[in-house]
């Protein structure tokens, strides 16, 4: 799995399709897991249980083997609580054998996947120039006290600030977890930091062996402590990126509790999270008692059985845990969003409406607004030569990998005092300033290629820089290659507040339709993950390289890794608020009340200022305050993802292994009266009729559908309103989708949407989405 943060650093960007990267260090053997779907046991169980379920996996594998191997040396993970089945070393040959056993769900191998202040909450409307006014989420909710929020990540830096457990009362007392330091003793745990443990031998199954420094849940990436201060960190006083973006650190649920699961590890294939560990991790964090997961990691698209996370994050909210995933950073090429599971909640990414702007000035006068938070800048009132890269090259060096500023590409001795004009693309942004400032230059322009569109962001880069847009860097570089001398200078970056329009999406954010299931619409929601500034290891420098010897306690990060956790931070507030609903009512209540307009009151815009779709932004922009108090939720249940997966043609004898009781599959089931908060049709052929069930959490109420009809489509809902007279009573109703003349014109999918409003400003909006091929 990877780690979904848009990394300054280049691996972990470089290796999307995991399975073609995937190269398992021992020839004959590859590391499977086994997943043999639930346990039947319960929940009480003793040592004596749990080596008894271990027991049968040895008997089990062991009539599968011959020879000499023995299924103690091959079985590296036993998975005994809730989630049912091993990883082990295995023969190609002997994996499919135990595929075809009817006990057996799926066999897939262990792969990699990679990863994918704080302003972002005034943005999101918790406060108001630093006062939290009555009607926030963070007041009503009591800023997330005592819910258990959890993460699977890099780890965690218990020295942070933001994990200090000053003012909390007692661990609560369901907690099950451990603080894992046998190893580490200077690593400590305490009232707000309440657990951690770490999971390595999926990754020491294929990288090889591990030596002591291993053995810690201690963060020296930085990603994980990010991550989780997000989702619950305290509120910090002081913190800033090389004083910008100053304010306070805050976590979404500042009073939750977190622990953390260590599960990512240095990347050695270019992958980092491996599925063996990721299963032992969910499994753990469900005997543990989180209550909340925060999952900023993912492969590509990957089939449900074949998948750590789906598997792993089905039997969590079986269990009334809530998971949130990252949508993945593979945007803007459609199709690309992973973690798409029905029982989870994917998060896209988009910008917020602060930003750090460094100036590029030129000698013709014109100014370009780039980005930058670099720590340095450059002397005032001095004008400095311009060169771009490609003119830059060294002898043994072609135009082409020049100007992308990559290693060993660059003359000094044209370099040296002078700013360098770099193309983004391949190599790391931050690695291009590394690389400008080896050649001697004093500062560097990064500059957009078209496909970044506008998307900028801002990134603490070693020497004085900027970002500029794609327009920008095409003028400068026309400048530069059509001037004599090119003079010019960088502005120091400087923190600028109230930027419209905002929410615009990113464009490395990860899209729909899913390639998997497109019959629901992924990602559900999408929430700030542009330049989040979070707490960070101080193992490392910010840029996360060996020559960089800065170390910060806080650190800005860009990828849909940082806008996971804030829907975590407001998915802890929402469970301290209401503790009773399911993890697919916090969904409904999150997607429903969801906004698709920005600050501009126009629709929310994409990278390259087009309107955005549901693909990018799902149900929209997340409104924690409106989050609350929903009016109506769409709930599902077990059955419901079982009946879900039994309609898109899973083998039902799997199934039922899946879960854990005699269950079988309905004789009709379609995925369009799947009781999901959107509404898609993947294929429509002349008209389709879809039916949902809402629940009223509100007030006594009656409630009026409105909809927006898609380009070419009728839509028309049967009954037209529906009176609640209590709260917990629910009504069905139904949604004829057809086309409004004989057949549209267009091939594309199309958008509209339908929302219950009743008369006490409770506004329940679906997106709808049809293909009409
Ligand atoms: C699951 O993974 C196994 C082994 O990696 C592979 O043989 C199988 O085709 C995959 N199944 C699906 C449905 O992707
Ligand atoms: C452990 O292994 C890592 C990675 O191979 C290496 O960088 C480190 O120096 C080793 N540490 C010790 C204590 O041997
Ligand atoms: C690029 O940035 C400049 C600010 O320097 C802005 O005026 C311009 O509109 C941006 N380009 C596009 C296509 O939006
Ligand atoms: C060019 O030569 C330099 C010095 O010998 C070397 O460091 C660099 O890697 C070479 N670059 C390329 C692109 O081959
Ligand atoms: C500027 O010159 C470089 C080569 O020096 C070339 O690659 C690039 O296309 C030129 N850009 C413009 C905008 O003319
Ligand atoms: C924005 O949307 C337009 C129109 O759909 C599309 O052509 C473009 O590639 C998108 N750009 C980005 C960066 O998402
Ligand atoms: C489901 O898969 C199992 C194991 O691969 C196979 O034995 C069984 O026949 C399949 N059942 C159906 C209904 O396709």
């Amino acid at each position: 799995m990877r780690i979904f943060i848009l990394n300054p650093s280049l691996f972990l960007l470089s290796c999307l399709f995991f399975s073609l990267c995937y190269r398992p260090t021992i020839a004959a053997k590859k590391s499977y897991v086994v997943y043999l779907g639930a346990h039947s046991h319960g929940p009480e169980l003793s040592a004596v249980d749990l080596h008894r379920v271990t027991e049968s996996h040895y008997e089990f594998l062991g009539s599968f083997l011959h020879g000499n191997d023995n299924p103690e040396d091959a079985i590296f993970y036993s998975y005994t609580r809730h989630i049912n089945g091993f990883a082990a070393k295995l023969d190609d040959a002997v994996a499919a054998e135990i595929a075809k056993h009817p006990k057996v769900v799926s066999v897939f191998l262990n792969q990699g996947r990679k990863l994918h202040t704080t302003h972002s909450w005034e943005f999101l409307g918790l406060e108001r120039n630093g006062r939290v006014e009555s009607n926030s989420i963070w007041k009503k909710a009591r800023y997330g006290e005592d819910t258990i929020i959890g993460n699977l990540d890099t780890g965690v830096w218990p020295e942070s600030k933001s994990f200090s457990d000053e003012g909390l009362g007692p661990i609560p007392s369901k907690w099950k977890g451990i603080c894992e330091n046998d190893k580490d003793a200077k690593f400590l745990c305490n009232r707000k930091l309440i657990g951690a443990r770490y999971f390595n031998k999926g990754y020491a199954a294929a990288v090889g062996p591990l030596n002591s420094s291993f053995d810690t849940p201690r963060d020296k990436d930085g990603h994980g402590t990010h991550t989780l201060s997000t989702a619950g960190g305290n509120f910090v006083a002081k913190a800033s990126v090389f004083g910008l973006g100053k304010g306070t650190a805050k976590g979404g649920s500042p009073k939750a509790r977190v622990a953390a699961y260590k599960v990512c590890w240095p990347p050695v294939t270019g992958n980092e999270c491996y599925d063996a560990d990721i299963l032992a991790a969910f499994d753990m964090a469900i005997h543990d008692g989180v209550d909340v997961l925060s999952v900023s990691l993912g492969g590509g698209p990957s089939k449900f059985f074949n998948d750590s996370t789906a598997i792993g994050s089905f039997h969590a909210v079986k269990h009334g845990m809530v998971v949130i995933c990252s949508a993945g950073n593979s945007g803007p090429t459609d199709s690309t969003v992973s973690n798409i599971a029905p029982w989870q909640i994917t998060v896209g990414a988009s910008t917020m409406d602060r930003d750090f702007p460094s100036y590029v000035v030129v000698s013709n006068n014109k100014r370009y607004k780039g980005q930058s938070l670099s720590s340095k800048g450059l002397p005032r009132n001095k004008l400095f030569p311009l060169i771009s890269a490609a003119d830059a090259k060294a002898a043994n060096a072609s135009t082409e990998v020049a100007l992308l500023c990559e290693a060993g590409t660059l003359d000094p001795k044209k370099v040296k005092g002078k700013i360098l004009v770099c193309l983004r693309g391949d190599n790391a942004r931050i690695d291009k300033g590394q690389q400008a400032l080896l050649a001697g230059a004093v500062g560097m322009v990064l500059a957009n290629a078209l496909e970044n569109g506008n998307e900028l962001l801002a990134d603490p880069h070693l020497l004085p820089a900027s970002h500029v847009n794609y327009t920008d860097g095409a003028d400068l570089f026309r400048y530069v290659n059509s001037t004599k001398r090119p003079v010019g200078y960088l502005t120091r970056a400087t923190t600028e507040l109230g930027l419209k329009p905002a929410p615009i999406m990113a464009a490395f954010s990860s899209k729909g339709p899913s390639s998997i299931a497109p019959e629901i619409l992924k990602p559900d929601i999408t929430a700030p993950g542009v330049t989040i500034i979070a707490a960070y290891t101080e193992a490392v420098g910010p840029t996360n390289e060996d020559y960089d010897r800065r170390r910060i306690p806080f650190n800005a990060l860009s990828g849909t890794s940082m806008s996971c956790p804030h829907v975590s931070g407001i998915v802890g507030l929402l469970k301290t608020l209401h503790p009773e609903w399911s993890p697919a009512a916090i969904k409904s209540a999150i997607m429903t009340t969801a906004s698709i307009q920005d600050n501009n009151k126009g629709q929310i815009l994409n990278a390259s200022s087009y309107k955005a779709t549901p693909f990018s932004y799902g149900a929209g922009h997340i409104q924690p305050n409106l989050a609350m108090d929903p009016g109506l939720v769409y709930d599902l249940t077990e059955n419901d993802y079982l009946n879900f997966l039994c309609a898109l043609g899973y083998n039902k004898t799997q199934i039922a292994l899946f879960s854990d009781k005699t269950y079988r599959c309905p004789e009709y089931v379609s995925t369009a009266n799947f009781n999901y908060p959107s509404i898609t049709v993947p294929k429509l052929s002349g008209s389709i009729i879809v039916s949902r069930t809402v629940r009223n959490v509100g007030s006594p109420g009656t409630y009026i559908a409105r909809v927006r009809n898609p380009k070419g489509i009728s839509v028309s809902v049967e009954p037209r309103s529906l009176k609640f007279l209590r709260v917990g009573e629910e009504k069905n109703f139904k949604v004829t989708i057809k086309f409004r003349k004989v057949r549209a014109a267009t091939k594309d999918y199309v958008f509209g949407d339908l929302v219950w409003a009743d008369d006490k400003q409770h506004q329940v909006r679906s997106p709808i989405v049809v293909n009409p091929a």
